[in-house]
């Protein structure tokens, strides 16, 4: 062995040790800059028709096409684990050109809500306002001369969000990214006495292949052709500050940028920008890769889920919605 490594008195003469902070649990744990906590966790749900019904998406192990029982079940499992808000989709029997489906009372989406409400009124309340789930051509919109045209399925939306605000909905969550839905919403919402519903735009929505899983997850995908026409190109992040922008004028209270891990530079510019409470997803497709490596041993999956759920809070996130919620708020405890 190489003597010199063995004096006893250093000879670098540094004015500062970054790692001399690192040198103990209780040392990180004083001065670590970023905290998850459950509070800013929200849980989607994908609620089908019928009862007692709970199948397992097989692309995504640990989440369920849930029937409106088993989905209050199952959110009030995850208020034991801390867990305090969901984000409900539909998945409706019946669907045709149109999505009318979307904004009948009774169905999964407001049933769901109704029944949440009644079983725990502190848990908050997200839906999912889009089309998609609810048309027989798997669009977001309706589709005109093979376009989907944009203010003929704002009116739709529009229809969906009040009908889940009837239904009891706290916030409601458009992701369907045609323009000017936020302000149509908002409008008719405030003229139907819903001001207090709060309004959490999928602001920057990108076309990504992440979304993958959730298409089997809620049978939701395009017949022909793709999103392209609506959901933003993953090159560009100044188009999704402008996006923000437009929302925010529109009246959202909430803006999201999805997905996240891919995207985090759009996450803090956003946040950077507009100092507004910014949610972001943890989409499927990224639930779905951590999965898969940890069923293969080739990835330790909690390390992996808290390491990515941190980066994506310590990007600006204040809310993130993911599919781990129940597993990470259990982790934290
Ligand atoms: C549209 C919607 C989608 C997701 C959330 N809302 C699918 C899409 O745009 O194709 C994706 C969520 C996920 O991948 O976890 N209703």
């Amino acid at each position: 062995m190489n003597p010199t490594l063995h004096t006893a008195k250093s000879t670098l003469k540094l004015t500062r040790r970054l790692r001399r902070l690192r040198s103990s649990a209780a040392m990180r744990a004083m001065v670590r800059e970023t905290r998850l906590t459950p509070d800013m966790f929200v849980l989607p749900l994908f609620v089908c028709e019928g009862e007692g019904v709970r199948r397992e998406v097989s692309s995504m192990p640990g989440v369920f096409n849930l029937s409106v029982d088993e989905a209050v079940r199952e959110a009030t499992a995850a208020m034991g684990d801390g867990i305090r808000a969901v984000l409900l989709f539909g998945l409706p029997d019946e669907k045709d050109d149109i999505g009318s489906s979307a904004f009948d009372p009774e169905g999964p989406v407001q049933s769901a809500v109704r029944a949440l409400k009644a079983a725990a009124p502190e848990m908050l309340v997200i839906t999912d306002v889009c089309l998609c789930e609810y048309t027989d051509h798997g669009h977001c919109g309706i589709v005109i001369d093979d376009e989907i045209a944009n203010d003929q399925t704002v009116e739709q939306l529009v229809r969906t969000a009040v009908s889940h605000a009837a239904a009891g909905a706290d916030i409601v969550a458009p992701s369907d990214m045609m323009d000017g839905r936020v302000g149509a919403i908002r409008h008719a919402l405030d003229e139907r006495s819903f001001e207090n519903v709060a309004v959490m735009s999928y602001a920057a929505k990108y076309c990504s292949a992440f979304y993958g899983p959730f298409r089997e997850a809620a049978a939701s995908a395009p017949k022909f052709g793709d999103r392209r026409s609506h959901q933003m190109d993953p090159a560009n992040a100044l188009e999704a500050l402008r996006e923000v922008e437009q929302d925010i004028e529109e009246g959202a209270d909430i803006v999201m940028v999805k997905p996240a891990l891919p995207y985090l530079d759009v996450i803090m510019r956003v946040k950077e920008r507009f100092q507004y409470p910014t949610a972001a997803y943890q989409v499927s497709g990224e639930y779905a890769m951590l999965k898969a490596a940890a069923r293969n041993g080739w990835i330790d999956e909690q390390r992996a889920m808290l390491e990515s759920l941190t980066a994506i809070h310590r990007a600006g996130a204040d809310i993130i919605i993911t599919y781990y919620a129940r597993e990470a708020a259990r982790a934290l405890r």
